[in-house]
């Protein structure tokens, strides 16, 4: 008898790990923020403020008028929508234009050999305890990266930054491109922990007292390996998910979503036009893993991510017509131009919402029919003027094929300095459906 024939149905069901396994059952308080992220198996290999729970991804699944059986995230993350399919049986599509944020989800989504990913793991322990202390191969980053004699503040000590190039060297020797990818993301989550910076929505500033704060080799690579071992043990302990297909694009979505193929729903959270650019966030990682190597790069990737911030000077594409909330919102904010902290604000929303609107008519060209789309979106605000995204979004669902069957607002955020103030923002999930 095969080994196929010894299991029922029910019996190959059962092996599988389930959603509930994963999550513990846990209680959230909400669910669009990653809240308690920190306990979950592989969501903790990069603290991602942005996400949201995979009790949110669980809730469109089977709130959805469709069974889904593929299901895209055209804004992948952290990668949460796609995981949580993997769990639920259903076959997940991400699109992502950050390659570290991209490498990410897809370690997560692969499938291991763990003894041999331990195996791996040794090497680079080996050969990190042998290499000679040098960081020529981190020379190309930018000058405040790391410590040199004529700075007065750097992101990495020197001897830290000798210990990453290791580490780094040490993880190209693998002939595995699947373990150097996953040994990638186990350094990555841990960068900004043993830099002498943090980093949030506002940008990144160097820690209180980081001049004194002192992270020794020996400590770096005690993370290094306990960080590894769990993720080696996470991987192991959830190997068999409902599906272990996925499909990922690494690109911008703009023009991605045009080759997904026929999705069954889209479960997402886009930016917020409230000019958080996750190039910025990013950049630490970005630069220190090669993902970038020139300013020219950098450049570039902000370009192909939303108009959702002003980082860089672009041609704004022109804001839809359709929406009359929003043509108010952008003449107010064109009479107070001059007050806000740059200038390009109001075109920035306006090109944010033509980027939307272009999403959603990508998604709806692919969709099956009743197919729905799940969207977490935010409320934005610049010199009081306030920039309410669902409503917006609601307003235009007609004009692209949608309709309206729900809006649930689940949590304020607090207004950035940025934006004008201490009022609380508005955050909901959208739910439209193709006409
Ligand atoms: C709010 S986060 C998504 C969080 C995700 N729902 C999770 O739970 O981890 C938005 C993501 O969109 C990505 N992004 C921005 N512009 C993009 C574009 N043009 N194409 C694809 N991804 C983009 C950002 O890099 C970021 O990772």
């Amino acid at each position: 008898m095969s080994t196929r024939q010894i299991y029922s149905n029910k019996d190959i069901s059962s092996l599988h790990i389930s959603f509930e396994s994963w999550t513990q059952k846990r209680a959230v308080s909400t669910l669009g923020s990653n809240v308690g992220s920190e306990k979950l198996p592989f969501q903790t290999w990069h603290h991602f403020k942005e996400a949201y729970t995979p009790e949110l991804v669980a809730k469109a699944v089977v709130g959805s008028k469709r069974d889904l059986l593929r299901c895209v995230d055209p804004f992948g993350g952290s990668g949460t929508t796609a995981l949580t399919c993997q769990f639920l049986g259903i076959e997940p599509v991400t699109i992502e234009v950050n390659p570290y944020l991209a490498d990410l989800i897809e370690a997560k989504l692969c499938v291991y050999d763990s003894d041999n990913l331990a195996r791996s793991l040794g090497r680079i322990v080996r050969f990190m305890h042998s290499a000679k202390a040098s960081c020529k191969r981190l020379a190309g980053l930018p000058s405040t990266f790391i410590e040199s004699e004529n700075k007065d503040r750097w992101i990495f000590d020197r001897p830290i930054a000798n210990r990453i190039a290791a580490c780094l060297d040490a993880i190209d020797g693998l002939s595995n491109p699947v373990h150097r990818r996953f040994f990638r993301m186990q350094l990555g989550g841990m960068l900004i922990h043993i830099s002498n910076v943090v980093v949030n929505g506002k940008g990144r500033r160097y820690r209180q007292g980081w001049s004194t704060r002192f992270i020794s080799v020996e400590e770096f690579d005690k993370i290094f390996c306990e960080r590894s071992q769990k993720a080696i043990v996470e991987v192991h302990a959830h190997r068999f998910r409902k599906e272990k297909n996925y499909t990922l694009i690494r690109g911008d979505s703009r023009q991605a979503v045009a080759a997904i193929g026929e999705i069954d729903g889209a479960i997402f959270s886009p930016p917020y036009p409230n000019s958080f650019d996750y190039t910025d966030v990013y950049n630490v990682e970005l630069w220190v893993l090669g993902y970038l190597s020139s300013a020219h790069g950098n450049r570039a990737l902000r370009e192909s991510t939303l108009c959702s911030h002003v980082q860089v000077r672009r041609e704004f594409p022109s804001a839809p017509a359709e929406s009359n909330q929003l043509t108010m919102a952008l003449k107010r904010l064109t009479s107070v131009r001059g007050d806000l902290w740059n200038p390009w604000i109001p075109e920035m929303v306006g090109g944010y919402f033509y980027d939307i609107k272009l999403i959603f008519e990508g998604l709806h060209a692919q969709l099956a029919s009743e197919g729905e789309v799940w969207a977490v979106v935010g409320d934005s605000q610049y010199a009081g003027i306030l920039i309410p995204t669902a409503t917006i979004l609601a307003e235009l669902a007609p004009t692209m094929g949608y309709a309206v069957v729900n809006i649930e607002s689940f949590r304020s955020m607090r207004a950035s300095a940025q934006q004008g103030g201490q009022e609380k923002l508005d955050e909901a999930l959208i739910v439209l459906r193709k006409k």
